[in-house]
């Protein structure tokens, strides 16, 4: 019976078949032992030379690092086996024998390794990495899915702008000028209006000249919008949400969790209420920890971010900063129109911002006045204009960057890592 690693513990004591890959082999002259994966989990092969035919032994004998096959053997439970499972090996029969594979055990630099990323994925680390990330998407999804959410998919090609148009990626639409989506929220706002609590999540694309561990130039990221939810409503959805998504993780993904060494208990922490300190307590925290300089009215950057996170156990958002820093669609604090009503979840351990969000203007006037201050173009954005027109209602919403989330739970130093194949500055390749 054709079975997979993962499940090997329903079949202790019967003969399985397994297809998969070696990913190492020790021999002893009389036993061969069998590392393999095959994408689910890892477990030993033990192939004992009086026990099996000579074609058989010799055939294990020619596997190479990545070589490919059908194993046949009895599972036996094994204490002292990472997996708590070992194969007494019957039969193999190999697929192909690998040739000489590129990654080995040695030490490699980040550049091979990312040059390689197709061959790099299949080892443990990497692994773990994919099945977090694809355990977050769930939880994401199934925390949305089970509030009353639903998913609507926004465009990716785009005739303007979200967030700026200083990071676009151009491209031509026949004759017309396009953009790759930024950020789906403008369409994620005429959703809302459609069907009240909706959310997004998709790749979006920032032709951003950063080069830091915390940027990607294509990301993922879940975007939900909400009618009649004003700021603070939307601020218990996001901790609500978040403490859902690492629970999930600790609950589901514990070997994975292991095999990256992360430090859990920094994980079992998260736990909403999560702290609130508007943008003015943020600065005056800086003037006192060391950036003495730092003026209002400026934006936070890695270090400033790092700084203000480390005073906290958990995530930590900031809220109202400066109408100037931010978007043109978020609403001013009515009792305080210098700064907004908008907030940015900080994740602990330097991990940097995670989600981005804000109520959104709603009053048609003062949507118009912020065109005429951002030089928008009428034109273009009339659709959005006619949401302020036809029924507007208070909504807010938020973004959250999946790759930065993924590095933060995995405790990764860089966001390469959290996504199969990144895009980067200097990186378009495989
Ligand atoms: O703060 P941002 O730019 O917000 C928006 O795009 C809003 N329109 C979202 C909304 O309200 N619907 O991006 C949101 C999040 C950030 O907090 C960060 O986690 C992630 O997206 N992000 C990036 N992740 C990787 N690489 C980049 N270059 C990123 N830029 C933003
Ligand atoms: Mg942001």
């Amino acid at each position: 019976m054709l079975t997979t690693i993962n499940k090997v513990s329903a079949h202790v004591g019967d003969e399985v078949k397994i297809g998969g890959w070696l990913y190492n082999k020790r021999s002893s002259g009389k036993i061969q032992f069998l590392q393999l994966r095959d994408g689910t989990g890892f477990i030993q092969g033990v192939l004992v030379k009086k026990q099996v035919s000579p074609e058989i032994w010799e055939a294990a004998s020619t596997l190479t690092q990545e070589s490919s096959l059908y194993i046949w053997g009895t599972v036996r439970e094994d204490e002292r086996a990472p997996s708590g499972y070992e194969l007494d090996v019957t039969k193999i029969e190999v697929i192909q024998v690998a040739d000489e594979y590129p990654i080995s055990k040695k030490e490699h630099g980040v550049d091979f390794l990312m040059d390689h990323r197709h061959l790099w994925i299949r080892s443990s680390r990497q692994q773990a990495v994919l099945t977090i990330r694809a355990e977050i998407i769930r939880a994401l999804q199934d925390y949305l899915d089970q509030n009353d959410f639903t998913l609507v998919d926004p465009p990716v090609l785009t005739p303007s702008s979200c967030e700026g148009t200083t990071n676009l990626f151009h491209t031509k639409y026949f004759d017309e000028d396009a953009f790759l989506t930024q950020s789906g929220q403008l369409y994620m706002e005429a959703a809302a209006m459609a069907l009240n609590k909706v959310y997004s999540f998709g790749p979006t694309f920032r032709a951003e000249k950063s080069k830091t561990r915390r940027h990607l130039i294509e990301f993922w990221m879940i975007e939900p919008e909400m009618a009649f939810v004003e700021h603070e409503e939307s601020l218990k959805i996001q901790e609500q949400m978040v403490t859902y998504v690492v629970q999930r993780v600790l609950a589901n993904c514990q070997f994975e969790l292991k095999t990256l060494g992360r430090d859990i208990s920094r994980l079992e922490k998260i736990q909403a209420p999560f702290p609130r300190i508007t943008y003015d307590e943020a600065v005056e925290l800086l003037h006192k920890e060391g950036f003495a300089d730092f003026k209002w009215g400026e934006d936070f950057g890695a270090p400033h971010e790092t700084k203000i996170a480390e005073s906290f156990d958990r995530p930590v958002f900031i809220t109202h900063y400066p109408t100037e820093l931010k978007a043109f669609y978020m609403k001013p604090d009515p009792n305080r129109p210098e700064v907004v009503l908008c907030a940015d979840l900080i994740a602990p351990e330097g991990y940097g911002e995670v989600i981005g969000g804000s109520q959104r203007i709603d009053d048609p006037k003062l949507m118009e006045e912020r065109f005429e201050q951002h030089q928008l173009p009428y034109e273009a954005y009339q659709w959005y204009l006619d949401l302020r027109k036809y029924g507007t209602v208070p909504h807010s919403g938020f973004g959250l960057g999946l790759e930065r989330t993924v590095a933060w739970i995995c405790g990764l130093d860089h966001v390469r890592e959290t996504i199969p194949f990144p895009r980067m500055l200097n990186r378009l390749y495989p």
